[in-house]
Order: C-alpha cells, then sequence, then structure tokens
C-alpha cells in the first residue's frame, strides 16, 4: 500500500473583487472560464462577495447570460454531475453573481460606462475595490482594449478606490517578436508587470508543476539532472485532435506559434531551469529566462537542419476517419503550413551543454500523449555483455502529464534463473491510484492565482520575447513539409532526423 504523507503551505483566501471578463461571448468563457469559477465557487474558493461581469459586444440581458453560463457549466464542469436535473444552491448562488454588460471594444462611451460601474460607491464596499480585467479576446481586440482600459484608469485609480487592479491576457501573446514587443509595450503602458498574468494552460497542469517538486525537493532525481548522465532529453506534445474548426487561424499561426513556442517551451524550460535560490514567482522566471537565453539549434547548426515541418493527411484515428489538413474549412489546397514539427535544439551552459533537446509536437497523431522523456547514459563498461549477456537497459524517466499523469522510470533487473539475462522493468506512479480526486483542471488553478496575486505560473514579458527571439530563426523558413497519414506517429523522416545526433 501506498503511504501518502503531505507538507504543504497555508491556503489562502481570494479576497473579493470584480471579475471582468472582455471576450464573454466567446467559447473559452464558455467551456473553460465560467465552468473553473464555478468549480473555484463550489471549492469555497471565491469570495462571496466576488461579482463576475461578461463583458461582450452582443446585445443580451444578464438573464440570457447565466442562461448560457449554466448550459456551459453543465457540460464542462468537473464538479457539476450531469444527471443532476435541478439546479443545485450552490449553482443558483453563483449565477446570482453574474453579470452582463453589453460593450463595444471601440466605444469610448462604453468604457466609460463600464469605469462607472465598477466605481458604483455601493459595490466598491462590497468588492474592496479589487478589479481583475480578463482579456479572453481574439488577439486583434488586445491592444486596443488595452489603450481603452488606459483612458479609464485614471479614474478607476481615483483617492474613491484602494483595491487592486490586475490583467489576466490569454495567448497568443504576439506572432513574432515585433508584435509581442508592441503587445508588451502597450500593456505595459497601463498596467504595471506585477499586475499583468499572460497566462498558458500548461502551466496550470499538475504534473507540470510537478517537475519542480520532483527535480528540487528529491535530491535522489535532482542530482541525476544533468549532463554527466542524461543523454537526451525529449519532450513531445501529441494530439489526437485535428485543428477543431480553427482553419483561418491555424494558416496563420500552424504548430510552431500555437503549440511549441509556448506550451512546449513551458515544459522545456521547468525540465531545463537551474534551481531558484527561492520559491517566488520571479526567482522562477529569472531561471526560466536563463535557459532561453542560452537556447541555440543543436550543436549550432544552420535553423533549417534543426526542424523538421510535418503535415498531416487524409487517415484514421482512433478508428474514426479523418480529412486531410488540406480539407479542413478555412485551409489553402496547396497549404504547405505544419501541422508537425520536430526540432533539435541545445542549451548552452554548465547544466546541458552536449544534451540534444528533441521537442516533438504534432495534431493528428495516433495517440494524446504529452510527455517529459530523459534517457540515462549507459555505464562507462558493459560488464554483463562481456560476460555474455545480452544488456539492453537503458534508464529512461518519463513524466507523463497528460492523458494518464504520472511518473515511471525504467532499469534493468535480473531475470529469475540462469543463464543470466537482464529484463526491464518500470517503477511507476500514477497520480489517479493515490488521489481519488481528480487534479484540478488547470483554468481553476491559474484563476485562483490571479484572484490571490501570486504570479509564479504566469509568463513574464522578457520570457516571451525571449522565447520569440528564439523562434524567429524558424518562422521564416520554407516550409516544405514532410506528409504524414493521420494516426500515425508522424512523418517517417524524423526517424533518421533524431538519429544522426545519438551517439
Ligand atoms: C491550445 C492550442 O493552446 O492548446 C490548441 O491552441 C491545442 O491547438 C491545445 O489543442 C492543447 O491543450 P491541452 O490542454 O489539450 O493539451
Amino acid at each position: 500500500m501506498i503511504r501518502i504523507e503531505s507538507s504543504g503551505n497555508t491556503r489562502h483566501s481570494p479576497p473579493p473583487l470584480f471579475f471582468v471578463i472582455f471576450g464573454a461571448s466567446g467559447d473559452l468563457t464558455h467551456r473553460k472560464l465560467l465552468p473553473a469559477l464555478f468549480d473555484l465557487h463550489r471549492k469555497g474558493d471565491i469570495h462571496p462577495n466576488t461579482r463576475i461581469i461578461g463583458v461582450a459586444r452582443k446585445d443580451k440581458t444578464t438573464q440570457g447570460f447565466r442562461k448560457e453560463a449554466v448550459d456551459g457549466i453543465r457540460s464542462f464542469s468537473r464538479h457539476l454531475p450531469k444527471d443532476e436535473k435541478d439546479d443545485p444552491d450552490d449553482l443558483r448562488e453563483f449565477l446570482d453573481r453574474i453579470h452582463y454588460l453589453p460593450l463595444s471594444f471601440e466605444k469610448s462611451a462604453d468604457f466609460d460606462r463600464l469605469a462607472e460601474y465598477l466605481m458604483d460607491p455601493e459595490l466598491l464596499k462590497v468588492t474592496n475595490g479589487n478589479i481583475l480585467f480578463y482579456l479572453a479576446t481574439p488577439p486583434s481586440f488586445f491592444i486596443p482594449i488595452v489603450e481603452q482600459l488606459g483612458r479609464i484608469r485614471p479614474s478607476l485609480d481615483s483617492s474613491d478606490r484602494n483595491g487592486f487592479t490586475r490583467l489576466v491576457i490569454e495567448k497568443p501573446f504576439g506572432h513574432d517578436l515585433a508584435s509581442a514587443k508592441a503587445l508588451n509595450q502597450s500593456v505595459l503602458q497601463v498596467f504595471r508587470e506585477e499586475e499583468i498574468h499572460r497566462i498558458d494552460h500548461y502551466l496550470g497542469k499538475e504534473t507540470v508543476q510537478n517537475i519542480l517538486i520532483l527535480r528540487l525537493a528529491n535530491p535522489v532525481f535532482g542530482a541525476l539532472w544533468n549532463r554527466d548522465i542524461i543523454n537526451r532529453v525529449e519532450i513531445r506534445v501529441f494530439e489526437t485532435i485535428g485543428i477543431e474548426g480553427r482553419g483561418a487561424y491555424f494558416e496563420e499561426s500552424g504548430i510552431l506559434r500555437d503549440m511549441v513556442q509556448n506550451h512546449l517551451f513551458q515544459l522545456l524550460t521547468l525540465t531545463a531551469m537551474e534551481p531558484p535560490v527561492s520559491f517566488d514567482a520571479d526567482s522562477i522566471r529569472d531561471e526560466k529566462v536563463k535557459v532561453l537565453r542560452a537556447l541555440v539549434p543543436w550543436r549550432g547548426e544552420k535553423p533549417s537542419g534543426s526542424i523538421l515541418f510535418g503535415q498531416y493527411l487524409e487517415g484514421g484515428v482512433l478508428e474514426e476517419p479523418v480529412m486531410a489538413y488540406r480539407q479542413e474549412k478555412g485551409v489553402d489546397l496547396g497549404s504547405v503550413v505544419e501541422t508537425y514539427a520536430a526540432m533539435k535544439v541545445e542549451i548552452q551552459n554548465m547544466r546541458w551543454a552536449g544534451v540534444p533537446f528533441h521537442l516533438v509536437a504534432g495534431k493528428r497523431m495516433s495517440r494524446k500523449a504529452t510527455e517529459i522523456v530523459l534517457h540515462y547514459r549507459k555505464p562507462p563498461f558493459a560488464l554483463f555483455r562481456l560476460a555474455g549477456c545480452q544488456d539492453d537497459t537503458e534508464n529512461v524517466l518519463t513524466l507523463s502529464i497528460q492523458p494518464n499523469e504520472g511518473i515511471s522510470l525504467r532499469f534493468g533487473i535480473k531475470r529469475p534463473g540462469s543463464p543470466l539475462r537482464i529484463d526491464q522493468a518500470d517503477l511507476s506512479f500514477a497520480y489517479n491510484q493515490i488521489y481519488q480526486e481528480d487534479p484540478p483542471e488547470a483554468y481553476s488553478r491559474l484563476i485562483y492565482d490571479v484572484m490571490i496575486g501570486d504570479a509564479t505560473l504566469f509568463a513574464r514579458n522578457d520570457e516571451v520575447e525571449k522565447a520569440w527571439a528564439f523562434m524567429e530563426l524558424f518562422l521564416s523558413l520554407k516550409r516544405n513539409p514532410k506528409f504524414y497519414p493521420a494516426g500515425t506517429d508522424g512523418p517517417v523522416e524524423v526517424d533518421n532526423f533524431f538519429s544522426t545526433d545519438l551517439s
């Protein structure tokens, strides 16, 4: 039986606040934000005086918005049983806190109305004047909204209000280095860096956070986390889904911008960073930025030699026939946009120089798997082979982030009896075998952190810009993708691509 002993820090109670969602009619609000807020409410992790204000262009009433919220919560909340017919009391309580305000992002008068609403003396008493703006709109609206917020900010910062002001922005933070800088510049004219929370939902996943616990709370792993013993590191994010109807968006972004620049780089930096001097947001982010500064294409090769692009053809995923990328709605028939990318990079510092990091992201793969895999070096002397025994042992540590969150370590064991034979075994741990409850949904965790003002799991401006600066090496490369049938493990060329650097 596995014994769990906990040691933990105190849980903070979020203060009351105005939670203003721009883009309240959108998919993200419906599928993620309101269900996550309801889950937090159910756990008692939202202050009873908090008011959620949905803001969007569509003309609808608070009643209509609440009705849509119920549909979203019923479909996507982890904590509302689907078969529960009546609305439970806590759902009704939650809905009472939700309001809707129609607002056009271009109209100054609408933002003035919003400011008046937020500065209502009666409401200020209830919310202590705390305001959180959440940008859940398409990215083209980020700068116009932030400019309008800049215009009303002086009236919000009047002496009648003492609370905090925070801004949450959804990815993508820019399309390339120049646009990321422009976005950061606009936002930083209105908000201080410590008020800004740039969301990358991968950082809200439990096993992603567990990377640091595994490394830094356990000397047995921490001591074996360097080039002396690690031969190579693989970070892969395989998805079975395709582009989910987002053809026009994907044609502009490709998987490099959609997944690699953000989610994969978050996994990479957490895996490779040095231990921080303390566990506060900036100390951790400082170390992540240093990794990005040390990042180069593998062995300093040309960028074109250290990346392989792929695109899915028609095929079958999980026994369902699926169309080719080029047949998706909104996609050019001759598109060369990548739905798959494999990259070889190196982190040129004392800990990692000479260790290849293989990053792979792919849509329409045979299975869903987000994994970080550390391959250890072989022993310097092949003792058992010399004794005539085949020894294929390779110690491999796998951190599985999705779909089954857990960790496993592969090692060699003696097969009972003679002659001498070595088999491979796994020492493994799965979250769902130990904890009965599902880990919290990433959005609940991240929204909770914003409410209590903890920025550790959010990207800082320099981190975003450094990631784009590295990405710039690849963005303008000619794509020329290798094709793979949907439902496979990607282009066949990838084996050769990666094998050339393995000694
Ligand atoms: C999003 C991407 O950021 O992450 C999607 O835009 C992708 O293309 C999704 O499917 C993956 O998230 P998760 O949590 O399902 O791994």
